[in-house]
């Protein structure tokens, strides 16, 4: 048996009192492709931080080829082959491909042709699609990605890091990125990928490392488990990963979405003619690469965002009216009787105030104006209590400022808060971001009650898998503009990762 290309052994890195990693064994070999796999918070980018340089253990031992080494800068990972991708780019946007790998590099004489061949070569090597002439600005977020991992090769990495390369990806950018991965691991180098999903795990991977709240619970080879088995490590306890989907409960057009366009300060066109209708008793998902005008487009029928043409209207349930929501302030339409629920993905801010306890958030909303929108006037204490249990937030009281709790508690309050309402719309943007699993299929869950009640609910989500196990009708936008509407029960994958790119459906 070879020496592994990298191992660590009994890895921990703490931040104040968490304790990001603790003991943390790892092996990666020649030829392999190892996917670290762990829920939110669970020490998987802090790992991989360390292997790069950007981090510095508590304790333990890295060995590369078998000898132990010391990390502690990008540049020392580089001395062995090491190279991460991030989460986030750093590339910069007036320089092209080329420019931006050679960026940086120390003793390395600037030539600009030499380096565009060399990149050229690389790319045929592993099967890269990219001009290396083009500008950073011109580029598609893959092809960003591709110009990281490129320069990351073109420095001789042997051991790749991705960190969750494919949460920007669309289902065919997916296959392709796994594709050259693939092609690396046949050429004898080591890949490690960061990834929540199980499916790609499944996948890609030879072997799986679970981490679970910063333990280390183990290895295990792809071809020796299952997702259950694996989602069983990853969370500690067997979970039913079940969406109940009913079938439209009577729909009816709740809101109707008339050609609205909306123009950044800037001068960018941010919506383009946008047009729908959303049903109550309907789950409408949207899907789109993100920063395709999602957030945009659910701020401007919150009331958030000044359009430039278009209109809004709701259909009210109660008195049979139609009102005109364009350009009212979010008072203006709650005035109107429109009871319409916001889960913002800017929670703190837009959502939640933070330094505000959780019942004096609840009443920001139900009080406001001496007006209780809650069925029977739940008290603020009662509700935030009744949020706490139901979902579970970790919280050592009700009157802890929200600002103190982790991302997925503070989500949970906000979208506990939004359902109280008892909205006729709800719309909630990435509303599990940042939640466990459990939690996850509990707002789903949720969602699919509300649509039950009649609620006219709009789900912006960045799974797949779940926009078509949860939702009736799911919109694709590209680039701010509508590429397609499908039926949630028969859309098929590629068809939606094709309208994400921006190819219109034939018979829109
Ligand atoms: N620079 C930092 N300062 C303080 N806490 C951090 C820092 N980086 C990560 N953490 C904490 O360490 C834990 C693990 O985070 P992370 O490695 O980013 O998890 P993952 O990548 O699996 O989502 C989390 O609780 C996170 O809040
Ligand atoms: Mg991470």
């Amino acid at each position: 048996m070879s020496v592994p290309a990298i191992e660590l052994r009994g890895i921990t890195k703490t931040f104040g009192q968490v304790i990001a990693n603790k003991n943390v064994d790892l092996v990666v070999n020649r030829g392999e492709i190892l996917s670290i796999l762990g829920e939110n918070g669970s020490g998987k980018t802090t790992l991989m931080n360390m292997i790069s340089g950007i981090y510095y253990p508590d304790s333990g031992q890295i060995l590369i080829d078998g000898k132990e080494v010391v990390i502690r800068s990008p540049r020392d990972a580089f001395q062995y082959k090491i190279g991460m991708i991030h989460q986030h780019f750093k590339l910069v946007d007036v320089f092209t491909a080329a420019e931006n790998v050679i960026l940086g590099m120390e003793n390395e004489k600037y030539n600009l042709k030499e380096a565009a061949d060399h990149v050229r070569k690389i790319c045929d090597q592993y099967g890269f699609e990219l001009d290396p002439e083009k500008k950073i600005y011109a580029m598609s977020v893959s092809e960003k990605q591709t110009v990281e991992i490129i320069k990351v090769l073109y420095r001789g990495a042997d051991i790749l890091i991705l960190d969750e390369p494919t949460a920007v990806l669309t289902p065919q950018e997916t296959d392709k990125l796994f594709a050259v991965l693939r092609r690396m691991r046949d050429a004898g180098k080591s890949v490690i990928i960061i990834t929540h999903k199980l499916h790609e795990v499944m996948s890609l991977s030879d072997k799986v490392a679970v981490l679970r709240k910063g333990e280390y619970i183990g290895t295990v080879k792809t071809s020796e488990t299952t997702e259950a088995d694996l989602t069983e490590m990853m969370v500690g306890k067997k979970v039913s990963l079940n969406i109940d989907r009913s079938d439209p409960n009577h729909p009816q057009d709740r809101l109707e979405v008339k050609g609205i366009d909306l123009v950044s300060p800037e001068g960018i066109r941010i919506l383009d003619d946008i047009s729908f209708t959303a049903r109550g008793g309907e789950i409408l998902g949207i899907a789109g690469v993100a920063g395709s005008g999602q957030k945009e487009l659910l701020e401007a029928i919150a009331g958030l965002q000044p359009l430039s043409g278009g209109e809004i209207l709701y259909n009210n349930p109660k008195t049979g009216e139609t009102e005109n929501l364009r350009n009212k302030t979010p008072l203006e339409i709650r005035e109107l009787g429109v009871r319409l629920s916001f889960v913002p993905e800017d929670r703190l801010g837009m959502g939640l105030v933070g330094n505000m306890d959780i019942i004096d958030n609840m009443m920001l909303r139900s009080y406001k104006k001496g007006r209780g929108i809650f069925v029977r006037k739940q008290e603020p204490r009662e509700l935030a209590d009744t949020i706490i249990k139901d979902l579970e937030v970790n919280t050592p009281s009700a009157t802890t400022p929200v600002r103190r709790l982790s991302g997925g508690n503070v989500q949970k309050v906000l979208v506990g808060r939004e359902i109280a309402a008892r909205p006729t719309v709800l719309m909630a943007a990435y509303p599990v971001r940042g939640l466990d699993i459990n939690s996850s299929y509990t707002i789903y869950n949720l969602l699919n009650d509300q649509k039950d009640l009649g609620a006219a609910v709009i789900f912006v989500g960045e799974d797949l898998d779940v926009l078509m196990e949860l939702c009736d009708r799911i919109m694709v936008i590209c680039a701010g503009r509508i590429t397609g509407i499908v039926d949630g029960r028969s859309a098929k994958k590629e068809e939606l990762g094709l309208l994400m790119t921006g190819k219109e459906a034939e018979d829109e």
